[in-house]
Parts: C-alpha cells; structure tokens; sequence
C-alpha cells in the first residue's frame, strides 16, 4: 500500500481526512498571488506539501508545512530532500490550532468549514494586517468582506482574502 493509501487511513482514524491538492493545480493557484522577497508561506494541514514546496521551488519565499500526520509529514519532509526545496521549508508535525502564525504572510488551507471555523478566533488574534489567505475547497466566511478573488475551477474553486 502506497504512502497516500496508509496516509488517508492514518488521517481519517485521527478525523482529519487527507485529500491532497492536484499537483498541477498548485501553480495555477499559487500563480494568482504576488509573493514579496523572503515572506512566510504557512499550509495549514500541508499532507505532503506539495503546494509549500511548489511555493518555494518558484517564488523566493519561505515556507512552514504543518500537519497532523506525522507520516505524511515525514514522507514530505523525504520528497522536499528529492526536489530541493528541503532548505527553504519548516516542517512542523502539531495540530494547526497550537500552531504560531504571527510571523506568516502567507497562509494556504485546504480544509472542511468546520476546521476553518475553528481557526477563526486564532486568525483575528495572531495574523498581521496584509496576511494573504488562500482557502481553497472552501470559503472563510468570517473574511467575507475581505475577499481580493475567487477563481472557479473544475473541481474546487480558491478563494484569496486580503486580512
Ligand atoms: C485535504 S488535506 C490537504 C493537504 C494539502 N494541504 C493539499 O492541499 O494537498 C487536509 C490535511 O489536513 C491535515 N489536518 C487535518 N486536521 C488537522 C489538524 N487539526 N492539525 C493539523 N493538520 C490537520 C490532514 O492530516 C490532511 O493532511
């Protein structure tokens, strides 16, 4: 059984269900927003990072991936050693709401309502103004008036907020 397969098992006993973000799809969504020089990328709920190491294999940030799992957080920390973003990226097995976020600028999820609800109270405490929020799959209905974009795709649309 593949790394993905005991992953997703790992993840829904735990009730965090693991559902990784399409590869190709990283840089379409990733391409919407402008990346300044040395900023935080944080994934919330990251898998394999594959959309951290994406950031930081094409844009000049820097990038924390936090998960859960600790395979899969193990098992991204082995892929970023293959594809060279190793260097760039903090990996941080912890649940995403014990988690500091007041140095990102960047924040990435692919996450159910219910786990987005429940960071709300952290975000309004810990973010800077200017933080970009990228959700996709769902919307932070909290930061409705905050919305910069939302781009509809075939599956999910990304919903990009400005705090
Ligand atoms: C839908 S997957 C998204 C994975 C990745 N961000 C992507 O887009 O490919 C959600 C991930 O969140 C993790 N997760 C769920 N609840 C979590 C929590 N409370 N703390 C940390 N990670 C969590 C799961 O283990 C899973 O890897």
């Amino acid at each position: 059984m593949s790394v993905y397969g005991i992953s997703l098992i790992y993840s829904s006993l735990m009730g965090a269900p693991y559902v990784p973000t399409k590869n190709k799809l990283a840089l379409e969504i990733l391409k919407e927003v402008k990346f300044k020089k040395n900023g935080l990328f944080v994934e919330l709920g990251s898998g394999d990072a594959r959309i951290t190491r994406t950031a930081v294999k094409n844009y000049p940030i820097y990038g924390m991936a936090v998960d859960i799992n600790g395979l899969l957080v193990f098992w991204s920390k082995i892929l970023s050693r293959f594809d060279g973003s190793y260097s760039r990226i903090n990996f941080v097995t912890k649940n995403i709401l014990a988690v500091n976020l007041t140095k990102a600028d960047y924040i990435y999820l692919f996450l159910f309502p219910e786990l987005i609800n429940k960071l709300i109270p952290k975000f309004n405490k810990e973010l800077k103004k200017g933080t970009i929020i990228i959700s996709h799959g769902f919307p932070v209905l909290e930061y409705k008036s905050k919305l910069i974009k939302k781009v509809e795709r075939a599956t999910f649309p990304t919903y990009y907020y400005r705090l």
